[in-house]
């Protein structure tokens, strides 16, 4: 048996952990070979494929990124894209095909699965958005790193007497902003699925002030809105769209800063943690999951349960249907962004 693997999307840290624990599964578990098919499925469309042995896949484990490059085509935006994979497996003599990525990426899977491309799916992304999945390898990584620069930024801002504005990642779904402010004590979280009035931001900051504090940490997701009477969103929008036909986000963090020192007299600033949030070594716990999920997959692809995607549910890895995996994301609920706001000032 061969099997292919691919990496979709954006990348994040624990990519590596996973292919590295398919390769070491498929191989030495049951003798099977592997492709690396490289820049997630523009390597199917272009037949960019190579061998992947227990040496490719030796010290990979700590690395950031993935070893096989990724890009966000979209093979249903192309001529010919299913067909053209089809033909490319057909030649490489790939049987089952792993997956790797976040909503695009599964739901390319997904929709492939429906023809009857023999795919498996491992969910991937530092956002935490994917249904069917308690947790996606990455998020741990971009969590701790956010934590992390909120915990530096409070210090700063305690001397300076200063506002706090730090964008996090995070388009359509607000976990990493949610939860690096819970971890890093901020006094207002702002995240897409619930919009605030920028009144309410100034309150919170005034009322800090009332209590003898004099600097804030404000936590914002790069696609949160304000709800206030202006109805604009803060965020820049560049009309540039990727295949899959989002817009690149950012500068709701920049927008927030200047407007609350404008309204406040307070001196703010802004940091951007952008792509940092994705890059390095990931944490213990992505590879652990990592690892998990890479042997799941390749454990999936034996049995032949094709159209599936692992997952974490608690503490046990699972497989969930790809379908119900994609086509809608996993957002914050209106409970934990409740027991959020006990924190806020
Ligand atoms: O989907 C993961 C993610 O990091 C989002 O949080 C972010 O909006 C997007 O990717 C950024 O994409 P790019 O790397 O293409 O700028």
């Amino acid at each position: 048996m061969r099997v292919g693997i691919l990496t979709g999307g954006g990348d994040c840290p624990g990519l590596n952990a996973v292919i590295r624990a398919i390769v070491q599964r498929a191989i030495k578990s049951h003798g099977w070979t592997v492709a690396g098919i490289r820049h997630g499925w523009r390597g199917l469309l272009l037949e960019e494929i190579e061998p992947l042995t227990l040496d490719s896949v030796s010290g990979i484990l700590p690395r950031g990124g993935t070893i096989l490059g990724t890009s966000r085509t979209n093979p249903y935006q192309e001529p010919d894209g299913e067909e053209r994979i089809r033909a490319t497996l057909a030649r490489q003599g790939i049987e089952a095909l792993i997956a790797v990525g976040g909503e695009d990426t599964l739901g390319t899977a997904a929709k492939l699965a429906r023809a009857g491309v023999p795919v498996v799916g491992v969910p991937k992304t530092i956002d935490n958005d994917v249904n069917g999945t308690d947790y996606t390898f990455g998020f741990d990584t971009a969590l701790t790193i956010a934590t992390e620069a909120i915990d530096r930024l409070h210090t700063t801002a305690e001397s300076h007497d200063r506002v706090m504005v730090v964008e996090v990642m995070g388009r359509h779904a607000g976990w990493i902003a949610l939860e690096s402010g819970i971890a890093g004590g901020a006094d207002m979280i702002l995240i897409p699925e619930y919009s605030v009035q920028f009144r309410e931001i100034c309150e919170a900051i005034w009322r800090r002030h009332e209590r003898g504090k004099n600097f804030s940490m404000i936590v914002v997701a790069e696609g949160a809105r304000l709800a206030d009477d202006s109805g604009q969103p803060l965020h820049a929008q560049s009309e540039k769209r990727d295949p899959f036909g989002h817009v690149r986000l950012g500068g709701i963090g920049a927008s927030l800063a200047t407007k609350i020192e404008e309204r406040t007299g307070y001196e703010s600033r802004y940091t951007v943690l952008g792509h940092i949030q994705r890059g390095g070594s990931p944490t213990a716990f992505d590879r652990v999951l990592g690892s998990r999920f890479g042997v799941a997959a390749v454990d999936l692809a034996k049995r032949g349960s094709f159209g599936r995607m692992v997952a974490i549910r608690g503490t046990e890895i699972v497989d969930v249907s790809l379908e119900e995996a994609s086509g809608t994301i996993k957002t914050v609920g209106p409970e934990l962004y409740g027991m959020a706001r006990v924190f806020f000032s």
